[in-house]
Formats: C-alpha cells, structure tokens, sequence
C-alpha cells in the first residue's frame, strides 16, 4: 500500500532546521525557526523554570493522567494571564490544557468542524504557514483577509476592515492578539474596536492567536487589544502558547480559552471540548502545565519570570536596532528603520524567495521562504555576517 505514497515537501518551518543541522559550514546561521536564543546563541532554560522545576521533583508528583481538561488551577492562571487579574473565576469562560499553541488552535478547528462545519475560516494575509494547513486538517476552507501593506509595510487598516466586512455569522476569523507572526505587525486599539464591532455585526466567531504574550510591549501591554476586543464580542476564543515566553518550547504547554455568554452554556461548550482533545489525544501532558502553574501562583517565581522575560524582550529589541544600523555600516542604500518598528520575534524583510534562498545557498544564512527573520536568533557575534550576506543578495 505504501507503493503509491508520494513524499511531501519538508515544513517551511520546522523542515528548515532539519536542513541547517546537516549544513557543515562553520558561520551558518539560523533565523528561520522562532526560538529565543541569548547573546551567546543559545536558548536558555529560564532560571524560574529551573528553579520550578526543582520545586516539582522535591514535591515528587505521582504520573497518573490529568483530567481530559487539564487541572483547574492551570485552567485558572492562563485566564488570569489573558484576559487580567480577577478573570479566573468567571464562569462563562472556559479553558482546556492543549499540547502547545498549536493543538489548541486544533481543538479549536477540531471543534468547529463538528458544530459549525460550513463555517468558513478567515485568516490574514499573510499569517503563519502553519494556520490553513490545521484548519484545512480538520475539514474546514479557509480565506484570507487583507492585513498587511507591502508598500508602506504597515498594517492596511482600510482593506482589512473591508475584508472583515465580508465574513458571515458562523464563519470563524482568525487574529493575531500581538506580535504579528510573521510581519510584526500589530493592530493598534482603535482598529481591535472597529474589527470587533464588525464581527459582532457579522455574527463571525472571533479566534485569537496569543502566542508572544510579553514579547512585544509587556505582559499587560500585549494583551490590551485583545482585552478591548473581550468587552465588544458576545463570544470568543483564545489560544495561548507558552512555549516562548516561559522558554517551554519542547514541553508543549498551550491552552484554549472559549468566552460565552452564560455559565450554561460554557459547561456545554467544555463538554464538547473534552471530546476534542479526548478522540485526538485523550489528555494533556502533565510537566509544562505544572511548572507555568508554579511559577503563576508564587509571587517572588512570578517576578523572577517577569524579570527574565522583559530581558528576552530588551534583547530582541536591541538587536533590532542593530540590524538596522548594521545594514546601513554595510552599504544597504534602501531604509531599513521599518525593523525597529515591527514587534515580537519576526522581522519581515521584504526579501524575495530568490534573495531567501541565494541567502541560504551562498551566505549559510536560514530565514523562513516568506523573508521572515526571526530577529531573537541575532546576535553580536552573527550580526555583521547576517547583514554583510544580506546586502550582497539585495
Ligand atoms: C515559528 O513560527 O517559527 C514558531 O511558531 C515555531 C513553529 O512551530 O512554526
């Protein structure tokens, strides 16, 4: 049977850094995947996450299944963490442990599929590589809406409002809380009210992407549109990562938060969820959940995280500002300030595929197909290459 099976093409992500660990060039350098690395260029295991972890072993948790949900506790601080301080009891909200980000937008897209299966998805354009490829693997089709204006490199306010306008009640749209992957970005308050206001007028169900919470301007901060948005739309979802800001990449830590309008219907819509993740992968890994619920419900654990993640945050805006003021030491004649501006993890550099992939062939240089640089790989000791490759490809 296996004769007929034809070999797929490697993840535009996650492909690239199996291709980088087979490269043998010394001065390789890899900014495609989105993995916090230090100055050094290594991504650290957090002190805090250490330290919980530490906790955990001493507290020797025995290995038996969580619930299909995961446990309240958990439950309660990533409704703390999103939606602000007093939100974790509010009984028509609520929220399911998920194997990182990722397999909470596939709840999500898993449980649309069963209740709302014409609901067409929007996502914007552009968006993470990943997003049509877990919606379409739940049966749905998605749509793009307009979001970003390659000219002027900043959002297309206009055209995304008229985009949004189109959606229909029942269709499920798709937006970025911050940190816009892979543009950087970001809606700006007014604009979450207005698309608010029109999804509400639409009847569309609103999903919100929350996977760079503190990356762009702090905790708080990143949260606020998606908090404004929270008191315009009847009902809501959220899906959390803490795969970067909590440093948990490999331990696959995520949540999805569904917003209704009573607490009836919440404990409905849980229901529905836990068959979800119950025919999908029965119930979620214990260690990540238990180290974020650690650190959340401590308040020194809780500082010491928020100290480290404001340095991971400085950092990368730092290297912002190098890269841009690198690219002009090397002789770029185009303005490349744009770079300070963007937020979170990604620069979108306007490079083309060619330029991507002469950068790649010629330079040892990875950077995602799209020119997404993952800006949290720079660092002093890369910085001149990178922007020395860069401009020999321009
Ligand atoms: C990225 O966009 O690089 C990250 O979200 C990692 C991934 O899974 O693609």
């Amino acid at each position: 049977m296996f004769e007929r099976i034809q070999p797929a093409p490697p993840d535009p992500i996650l492909g690239l850094s199996a291709i980088f660990a087979a490269d043998n060039r010394a001065h390789k350098i890899n900014l495609g995947v989105g993995e916090y690395r230090d100055a050094t260029g290594v991504t650290p295991v957090l002190d805090v996450v250490r330290t919980a972890e530490s906790r955990l072993f001493e507290s020797a948790p025995n290995k038996v299944y969580l619930p299909i949900d995961g446990t309240p506790d958990y439950g309660r601080v990533v409704r703390e963490l999103v939606f602000g301080t007093g939100s974790g009891e509010q009984a028509n909200t609520v929220t399911v442990q998920s194997p990182g980000g990722t397999g909470a937008l596939r709840i999500a897209a898993d449980f649309a599929a069963r209740h709302f299966s014409q609901a067409r998805v929007w996502l914007p354009d552009p968006t993470w590589a990943n997003h049509p490829k877990i919606f379409e693997a739940a049966g749905l089709t998605c749509h793009s809406y307009p979001y970003y204006d390659a000219a002027s490199r900043q959002l297309d306010t206009e055209r995304l409002l008229a985009g949004l306008a189109e959606t229909q009640a029942g269709d499920l749209v798709l937006l970025h809380a911050c940190c816009h992957n892979p543009t950087g970005v970001d809606i700006d308050d007014d604009t979450w009210a207005a698309v608010a206001r029109i999804l509400a007028e639409r009847g569309a169900l609103p999903l919100i992407d929350f996977a760079y919470q503190g990356f762009g301007d702090g905790l708080e901060e990143d949260a606020k549109g998606l908090r404004i948005f929270r008191e315009l739309v009847p009902e809501l979802l959220v899906a959390s990562s803490f795969s970067k800001n909590f440093g948990l990449y490999q331990d696959r830590v995520g949540a999805l938060s569904v917003v209704t309008a009573d607490a009836e219907q919440a404990s409905s819509v849980l229901s529905q969820l836990k068959i979800c993740v119950r025919t999908s992968f029965s119930n979620p890994p214990a260690h990540g959940s238990a180290l974020v619920t650690t650190i959340l419900n401590d308040s020194d654990l809780r500082s010491a995280w928020l100290d480290e993640l404001a340095q991971m945050r400085d950092r990368i805006n730092g290297m912002r500002q190098s890269l841009a003021q690198g690219l002009v030491r090397s002789g770029a004649t185009q303005d490349f300030s744009f770079i300070t501006q963007q937020k979170g993890m990604f620069s979108f550099s306007g490079l083309n595929p060619q330029q991507v992939e002469r950068l790649r062939e010629e330079h040892a240089v990875y950077i995602v197909g799209s020119g997404r640089i993952n800006v949290a790989g720079i660092t002093p000791n890369n910085l001149e290459g990178l922007c020395t490759a860069i401009c020999a490809v321009l």
